[in-house]
């Protein structure tokens, strides 16, 4: 029986409609599917080798830096270093940029990634996931620097993550859809299992940490409120962005987490959580705001720069924004 459309066939037939391509962002995303393989390999079996638990030291973002996070970091760098496709890469759990080394071969692409999103959820068994972005490096031939990497998030070129769940799904968008692919670990390959996803028009699930709410400001406050009040409403909150990302995906539903009176930015990032998901969502029919702004238009000032994040089904998202905006206006 044929394996039916793996990752590379989709990819390789999406090449086919630009004829002046350069064939290396095939490269990147065949390189990328590789490390992913080798992540879920050993996220699957974590718990009979020694890499589960911390590693004893805090990362630029001043927290504990689980193994498997550091494990997957090094297999993504390994993985994509010596393609002749990037300039250079960044992760949460490096600090400034990572130039490829001069001794391989360079290309104009810019990756920025998680390379393990829900660490707090690795010992306990429960969906992680990587979540990446895509950028073209503006000017060729200069050296490159953190600048190139602070563009917004309509620039992406590609985005997508990869959920360790009950199976490993890539999801990817280049502009040109949501397009899902599950590993098949008997034969090694991502296989085209959710052509063009779509995320439905109207959500009953909402997913926000409940325990924040003390500090909420009273445009989340109203707004939770308010979801409670709807005669079909599910809380659901998984605590790995990437899986209560990707239920809401596919469910329809919306992601919160807010700016509040601690966390006065919000918690997630925006170069490699918030703007990958941005777009991805964007072209799935869905939206992505801060609760004052669309994410996609945000002119990064740093790298490890920190959003609020409201994403998920237009509707929904689009009410959240406005019990936002109201907040904000009765304060004044
Ligand atoms: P990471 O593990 O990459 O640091 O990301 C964790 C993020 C995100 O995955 C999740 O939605 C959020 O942290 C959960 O934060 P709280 O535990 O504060 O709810
Ligand atoms: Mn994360
Ligand atoms: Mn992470």
């Amino acid at each position: 029986m044929p394996i039916g459309m793996t990752l590379m066939k989709f990819i390789l037939e999406e090449q086919r409609k630009f004829p002046n391509a350069s064939g290396n962002f095939t490269g990147l995303i065949s390189d990328l599917a590789i490390a992913a393989k080798v992540i879920s390999r050993e996220v699957n079996k974590a718990g009979l080798i020694n890499i589960l638990g911390a590693t004893g030291y805090s990362n630029v973002q001043g927290e504990e830096v689980q193994k498997l996070d550091e494990y997957a970091n090094t297999v993504i760098v390994g993985s994509m270093e010596h393609g002749d496709y990037l300039s250079a890469m960044a992760s949460e759990e490096m600090e400034g940029i990572y130039a490829v080394p001069e001794r391989y071969p360079k290309g104009n692409y810019l990756l920025v990634f998680d390379p393990l999103d829900g660490s707090s959820n690795i010992d306990v068994n429960i969906s992680i996931g990587t979540i990446f972005s895509v950028l073209r490096k503006k000017e060729r031939g200069k050296k490159v620097t953190v600048e190139d990497f602070l563009q917004p998030g309509t620039e992406q070129v590609c985005a997508g993550y990869i959920l360790y769940g009950s199976s490993t799904i890539l999801v990817y968008t280049s502009g040109y859809g949501v397009h899902g692919f599950t590993l098949d670990p008997s034969v090694g390959e991502f296989i085209l299992s959710h052509e063009n996803i779509r995320i439905p028009d109207k959500g009953t699930i909402f997913s926000i940490n409940e325990g924040n709410s003390r500090y909420w400001y009273d445009g989340t406050k109203n707004y939770i409120k308010m979801l409670k009040s709807r005669t079909t409403i599910s809380a659901r909150y998984v605590g790995s962005l990437v899986a209560d990302f990707h239920r809401n995906l596919i469910k329809g539903g919306i992601f919160l987490y807010p700016k509040d009176r601690r966390a006065k930015n919000g918690k997630l990032r925006l170069l490699y959580e918030a703007n990958p998901l941005s777009l991805i969502v964007e072209q799935a029919g869905g939206a992505a705001t801060t609760g004052e702004k669309r994410v996609l238009k945000i002119v990064p000032k740093e790298l490890h720069q920190r959003v609020p994040l409201i994403i998920g089904n237009k509707r929904d998202v689009i009410e959240a924004e406005r019990y936002w905006q109201e907040s904000l206006t009765a304060v004044v």
